[in-house]
């Protein structure tokens, strides 16, 4: 089978793009890009500066200054990569409610995507790799050969985000969850620049009813 050089899966949040790309990347051997890494990047040195989140045009010049580096692990700890924040590992406070509630409002900022839009093409230029994120496919990589868009209801995405921090010995409300996801949903998809949705010749993949594997082997139906 050819492979497309670039493969570009866009969805809401927890609708499963990071498990299935990484999957995806690894048996292509491709690289495995996730570049929701570096708006939370963005938003932790945000809240690490004590720049208030209103403050667009500093929030910018942050995001046009600071060094994101994304490595292979350095630790066994779960993790499929490290994100560095100006040399320093920030790979698991990237993930706290904290940066999770600001991150939607961040990466509305025109300044802020601008930055970041141009890094993650020169990466995706390069070819080989399966780049994951909101606006890939229609922004980033629009020339890729193959766009998914994985899509999933509010509440089978709450559901499995809910499951997750439990069994990492969490605490989790499910209801908290879903508001928070319904918000994010809200601002990623309404703002001005570069909001969710799918590329014009997406395929869409409702994952609803559907388990891992079997989007990883439907996504390969459509490589194939
Ligand atoms: O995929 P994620 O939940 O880690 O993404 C975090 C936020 O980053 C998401 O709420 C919107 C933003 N994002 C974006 O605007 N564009 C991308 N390509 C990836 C993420």
């Amino acid at each position: 089978m050819t492979v497309p050089e670039a493969i570009t899966i866009d969805g809401p949040a927890s609708s499963g793009k990071s498990t299935v790309g990484a999957i995806l990347a690894r048996d292509l051997n491709y690289l495995y890009f996730d570049t929701g890494v570096m708006y939370r990047a963005v938003t932790l040195g945000v809240l690490q500066s004590n720049i208030s989140m209103l403050e667009e045009s500093r929030i910018t010049t942050l995001a046009e200054k600071v060094v994101i580096d994304i490595k292979p692990p350095s630790k066994e700890d779960t993790r499929q990569y490290d994100v560095l924040l100006n040399g320093v590992d920030v790979t698991w406070k990237i993930r706290t409610r904290e940066v999770d509630q600001h991150v939607s409002q961040v990466s509305a900022y025109a300044g802020v995507r601008k930055a970041m839009t141009f890094q993650q093409r020169q990466i995706g230029l390069r070819g080989k790799v399966v780049m994951v994120g909101r606006d890939i496919g229609t922004i980033v990589l629009p020339e890729a050969k193959l766009k998914i868009y994985l899509d999933a209801s509010a509440e089978v995405r709450a559901m499995r985000r809910y499951q997750e921090l439990i069994n990492r010995g969490e605490q989790a409300s499910y209801e908290n969850i879903l508001a928070g996801l319904r918000k994010r949903d809200e601002i990623d998809s309404t703002r001005k620049i570069a909001p969710l949705k799918p590329a014009e010749d997406a395929v869409i993949i409702d994952t609803d009813q559907m388990t891992v594997q079997e989007v990883v082997e439907r996504i390969k139906a459509e490589i194939r």
